[in-house]
């Protein structure tokens, strides 16, 4: 009874780990598949490097390409390596287009398919991700939720509750996993960076990929860094443009290029403040207490919000809520979701062996 996990690009690796290293503990047959949707080293290679996870077996190769042509080249190519091994179990992470295309593939082969981090919902058709959440969530057999409004959205769209399991969030798995080793000092040292400091990241194609859009984000975050420095990994969307953009000229914008986890989450750890579009990091600087400001109109994570530092901002009211977080520090107390505790993992490979049986 094998059971194979499809990965392919950033946030899906962090994700992955812990489920492939507690079903290792329990002895389960697994095959690692890399699509290839992220390349760089410093976008995949360093997370396997520092995640523990097993090189993959097989690695796809699709780089980058539009929305069709890349999930078309993933399932084409999928295929072929399905149809080899014929799994007992497909099991796909997150929303990128290495999920969406893996999940398609599986269920016209007739092959089960378990969803990690089904049910979030933004709610918003214009994200590319919203559409991969909600057709792999139709698709898919066993649905694990990370909290309890997905499991609600689920519900809520006809999924039988039989399917679906609240497991908690294997990213947090990671995190916790690895806290003793995150370390911003070599990035800190190298920008001359001995105070205060904010991280931004950037990467939504909503954000980066129109200049209409992009133009007052700058200015936004040309006000915070009047106010302290910031430190900005540049994802490779957008960056060619951010660089563009006369940001980095900003003295206090000290611009990178991506850097692995635990370097980043050393960062985060550290700082006094995230400026973000990301998912994930909705997450990890929940669990860490760093105040975040999610430069969305809306986010698939409001748990973040409930229980967590997260809150919603637009280029307007990021310069005035920056400052007040700032102002204010970072919280000496705060709720953090339930379940979110380091063995999500666990409990999934527990689901996932009695699905075998
Ligand atoms: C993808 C996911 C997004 C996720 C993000 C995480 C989809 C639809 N989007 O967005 O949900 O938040 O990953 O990082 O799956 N590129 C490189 N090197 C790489 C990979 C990409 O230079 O290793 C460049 C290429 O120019 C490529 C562009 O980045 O065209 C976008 O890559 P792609 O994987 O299509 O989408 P992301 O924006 O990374
Ligand atoms: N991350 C990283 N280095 C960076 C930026 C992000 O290791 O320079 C990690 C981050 O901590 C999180 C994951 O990459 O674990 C999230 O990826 P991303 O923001 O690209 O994707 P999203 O979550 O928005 O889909």
């Amino acid at each position: 009874d094998l059971v194979m996990h499809i990965t392919g690009a950033r946030p899906n690796f962090p994700k992955a780990a812990p489920v492939i290293a507690a079903l290792s503990d329990r002895g389960v047959a697994q095959k690692l598949v890399h699509t290839g949707q992220h390349y760089d080293d410093n976008m995949s290679a360093v997370f396997f490097r520092e995640l523990g996870l097993p090189q993959p077996d097989v690695n796809l190769g699709v780089g980058s390409g539009s929305h069709a042509s890349q999930t078309a080249a993933i399932m084409t190519a999928l295929e072929t390596v399905v149809l080899e091994d014929r799994p007992a179990l497909v099991m796909v992470y997150g929303d990128v287009n290495s999920t969406l295309a893996a999940a398609l593939v599986a269920s016209k082969l007739g092959i089960g398919i378990a969803h990690v981090e089904a049910g979030l919902r933004s709610f918003d058709w214009t994200m590319p991700e919203e559409i991969n959440r909600v057709v792999t969530d139709r698709l898919a057999d066993r649905l694990y939720a990370t909290s309890a409004d997905a499991v609600a959205h689920l519900g809520n769209e006809g999924v039988s509750a039989d399917k679906i399991r609240l497991v908690g969030n294997p990213m947090i798995d990671t995190l916790l996993a690895h806290r003793d080793r995150f370390d911003g000092s070599r990035v800190r040292d190298q920008l001359g960076l001995s105070g205060r400091y904010a991280v931004a990241t950037l990467h939504r194609p909503a954000n980066v990929d129109d200049p209409a859009a992009l133009t007052p984000l700058v200015a936004a975050l040309s006000a915070v860094a009047d106010e302290v420095d910031v430190v900005l990994p540049l994802h490779p969307r957008g960056a060619a443009r951010l660089e563009q953009s006369g940001l980095l000229a900003h003295p206090n914008v000290h611009a990178i290029d991506p850097v692995g986890y635990t370097e980043f989450l050393g960062l985060v750890a550290e700082s006094a403040l995230v400026v973000t579009d990301s998912g994930g990091i909705q997450e990890e600087t929940t669990v860490l207490g760093v105040p975040c400001l999610t430069l969305r109109p809306n986010t698939e994570r409001p748990v973040t919000i409930t229980d967590g530092t997260n809150q919603l901002v637009t280029p307007a009211s990021l310069p005035a809520t920056a400052a007040k977080a700032l102002a204010e520090g970072r919280p000496t107390t705060w709720p953090i979701p339930p379940l979110w505790d380091g063995h999500a993992g666990e409990r999934i490979a527990r689901d996932v062996v009695s699905l075998l049986d």
